[in-house]
């Protein structure tokens, strides 16, 4: 069963047909929202809003551990990953979407293993590549067939937030050759190795990344290009689930 995990803006999908909701208990505690059944034609999915209903929930606040494990536990075998993200490739400038292929995570203090442990031996996952190249090349033939500007490879870079990032910080994370930065790729993409699903990401890109053009950031233009894009965010979606 796929699952989507909804970033920032998408926190509903009245677009799909609601079959059931589920609050599943983990041994981590709660995932940020029930669990919502629905179907598109024949696919059964299940959606996730990561930030919680209302989106409550910053990106050092959630839970991953749980959402995702509540996912595996409900049948979940591949996850769709949805996330907004600044731009530092020239390239990647707001409204474009990246199907990212690498990680580099700046996070700390997050909950980012449920050290398995085989054999009485850690379990060190390979993580080599960080996303499922199934998922990427079919994120990659849905954005296609939308029609949508989009690059088909990325090296994301997650930060800790929820401050957004200092001019140096960003010249920094392009020198360490990354692409796009968010808050939300890790560990979700790690554990969701860790439990065996398969994971991939459609990322927006909302605002050139701190410093990078010529303003300060401001929340009500990167609120304005994520509203503009959510149709899209969608269709894209519904091309991918029906595949
Ligand atoms: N930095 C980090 N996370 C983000 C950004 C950004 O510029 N835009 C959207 N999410």
């Amino acid at each position: 069963m796929l699952a989507i995990i909804g970033g920032s803006g998408l926190n509903q999908f009245p677009e799909l047909e609601i079959v059931g909701e589920q609050k599943v208990q983990t041994p981590y505690g709660d995932c940020s929202a029930p669990l919502t059944f629905a179907r598109l034609r024949d696919l059964q999915l299940v959606f996730l809003p990561r930030h919680g209903q209302g989106h409550k929930l910053p990106p050092h606040q959630i839970n991953y551990r749980a959402n995702m494990w509540a996912l595996k536990d409900v049948g979940v075998t591949r996850v769709l990953a949805v996330n907004a993200v600044g731009g530092i490739n020239s390239t990647m400038g707001p409204g474009v979407f990246v199907v990212p292929h690498q990680i580099i995570d700046y996070t700390y203090g997050r909950e980012q293993s449920y050290n398995f442990l085989t054999d009485g031996y850690i379990n060190h996952i390979d993580f080599t590549h960080p996303y499922s190249q199934v998922m990427r090349q079919q994120l990659i033939a849905s954005l296609l067939a939308a029609n949508l500007r989009f690059q088909e490879r990325g090296v994301y870079a997650c930060t800790q937030g929820p401050r957004l990032e200092t001019a140096a910080e960003v010249l920094r994370l392009r020198r360490d050759g990354c692409d796009l930065v968010g808050m939300t790729a890790m560990p979700e993409a790690a554990l969701a190795r860790e439990l065996g699903l398969e994971y991939a990401a459609l990322c927006l890109v909302v605002n050139w990344a701190a410093g990078l053009d010529s303003n300060e950031l401001n929340m009500e233009d990167i609120l304005k290009t994520l509203a503009a894009g959510m149709a899209d965010i969608k269709k894209t979606i519904f091309i991918f689930a029906n595949q």
